[in-house]
């Protein structure tokens, strides 16, 4: 086998996916070639997600599904990476004893040495440590002969674990504490990033808030908050547009707000989970704030940036939430009406403090509350998307085809553009559009007239 295949399936949030790039340039500089079919491939990793019960679902139902694959083609290797195989780790391999590898999410650097060893001790590589370093890991970017086919954006990892605690939420116990890295191995990646063409890059960690609190990220362990490195980044020449994700409003402060009117490569668009409008829920989430403070924290974002798009996740049924709760996450909605957003059942996971809660909400209230947050939220996100009609807005490209192309606003909105005279232009490249219609999930225009 000289040139082994592998295929990643990603789970998960955006996190997932760049570590799942990491993964993929560690194996090809080993030799290994990516696939596109799992099937056939010689190493199939999964890199997984646990942040709700059906998300690990599917993961062990293709799990069960890869122990037929593996009994037709033996010399098949599958490795479970990600936040399932951090939280099940050894319990995983008893449950699935033809998975090869379990490798946390700390362990992600160590997978060509451990692929080497396999019939060794160490087919599970989990556990979490306090002083964890993110390596510095400069990203290659493949050269495409096609221009069509090169990428434009990526994703930037720049801390990993969160300290929070929410009472229903994974993710501490499967990424750890939070632990930022070094600005000077950012600030690398990102001038790797554009030095190769990209023409976006959006900022990745749980709380990006908090940026710089809980380890040192200088050299000589003077403060640096987020909003200094947005701004260091922002000057890289080139660079275009520049976003950043996710942010608990406890901790958003008022430079980091002052960075929309500042920096003109931001994109004016904040996603700003509140999880519920009841202060009640809130409290017993864990997320140390009030629907006032989120409230104030919307009016501020506003104030420095009239035109910027709101999206948020909501999780409704949480144990104990009533029907007055609710009417208060239902009210939330009205008074911030959000572009756009995320919205799921409570779900109980392993090892959070809410799974111990006595107070669940009936699957069918769930339910029914979900269809009727999700329902009004395509209505108002429907308004939003026609109040851009007549508007010129920029779009950066990111399909091109005969019919014409598709692009995004600094927004967040998709917008699709047909029209047969379009000049000479490239995924990654800024185009001015006129607006004609709006529909439930993205808007569509026209080049302006002269
Ligand atoms: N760090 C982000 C959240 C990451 S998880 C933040 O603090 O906002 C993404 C979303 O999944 C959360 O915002 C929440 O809405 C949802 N979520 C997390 N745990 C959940 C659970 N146990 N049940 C249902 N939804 C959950
Ligand atoms: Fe989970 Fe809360 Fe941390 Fe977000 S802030 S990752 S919801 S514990
Ligand atoms: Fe899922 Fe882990 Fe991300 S639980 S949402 S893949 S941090």
């Amino acid at each position: 086998m000289s040139h082994p295949s592998f295929f990643i399936k990603t789970f998960g949030c955006q996190m997932n996916s760049r570590d799942s790039e990491i993964m993929a340039q560690t194996l090809s500089e080993k030799g290994y070639v990516e696939s596109m079919d799992m099937e056939t491939s010689d190493l199939v990793i999964l890199n997984t997600c646990s942040i709700r019960a059906k998300a690990e679902q599917k993961v062990m139902s293709l799990l069960g599904m890869l122990r037929n694959v593996r009994k037709r083609r033996p010399s098949m290797r599958i490795c479970v990476a990600g936040c399932v195989a951090e939280q099940e780790g050894a319990r995983l391999m008893e449950r699935m004893p033809h998975v090869d590898l379990v490798l946390g999410t700390q362990n992600i650097y160590q997978l060509t040495t451990l692929l080497d060893n396999l019939d060794q001790a160490g087919r599970i590589a989990t556990g979490l440590s306090p002083d964890y370093e993110i390596p510095a890991y400069i990203p290659v970017i493949p050269t495409f002969s096609d221009e069509q086919d090169r990428p434009f954006r990526k994703f930037l990892t720049i801390m990993q674990g969160c300290n929070n605690f929410c009472s229903y939420c994974v993710v501490p116990h499967t990424r750890g504490r939070e632990i930022s890295r070094k600005v000077k191995d950012i600030v690398a990646e990102a001038q790797a990033l554009v030095d190769a063409g990209i023409k976006e890059i959006t900022l990745l960690g749980q709380n990006v808030n908090s940026f710089g609190q809980t380890n040192s990220v200088t050299e000589d362990g003077s403060p640096y908050p987020f909003s200094l490195l947005l701004r260091e980044i922002s000057q890289l020449n080139g660079l275009k547009r520049l976003r950043f994700t996710t942010s608990n409003p406890k901790d958003l402060s008022d430079d980091l707000m002052r960075c929309f009117s500042e920096i003109d490569i931001l994109c004016h668009h904040f996603h700003l989970p509140v999880q519920s409008g009841s202060n009640a829920v809130l409290k017993q989430m864990n997320r140390k704030y009030t629907r006032e403070l989120y409230l104030d924290r919307v009016a501020g974002l506003r104030s420095y940036c009239s035109d910027i798009s709101l999206s948020t996740d909501m999780i409704v049924g949480f144990p104990g939430e009533t029907d007055e709760d609710f009417e208060q996450t239902m009210d939330l909605l009205e008074t911030v009406r959000f572009h756009g957003s995320f919205s799921f059942k409570y779900s109980d996971r392993p090892g959070t403090r809410s799974s111990a809660f006595d107070n669940k909400v009936e699957e069918d209230l769930k339910t029914r509350r979900l269809q009727r947050f999700q329902k009004r939220q395509d209505e108002i996100s429907l308004e939003h998307n026609q109040s851009f009609i007549d508007q010129t807005v920029e779009i950066m490209i990111e399909k091109i085809s005969d019919e014409g192309l598709a692009g995004r606003t600094g927004s967040n909105h998709i917008v699709h553009v047909n029209d047969s005279n379009l000049p000479p232009c490239h995924p990654g490249d800024l185009l001015q559009v006129k607006i004609d219609h709006g529909g439930p999930h993205s808007l569509r225009g026209k080049l302006p007239a002269e």
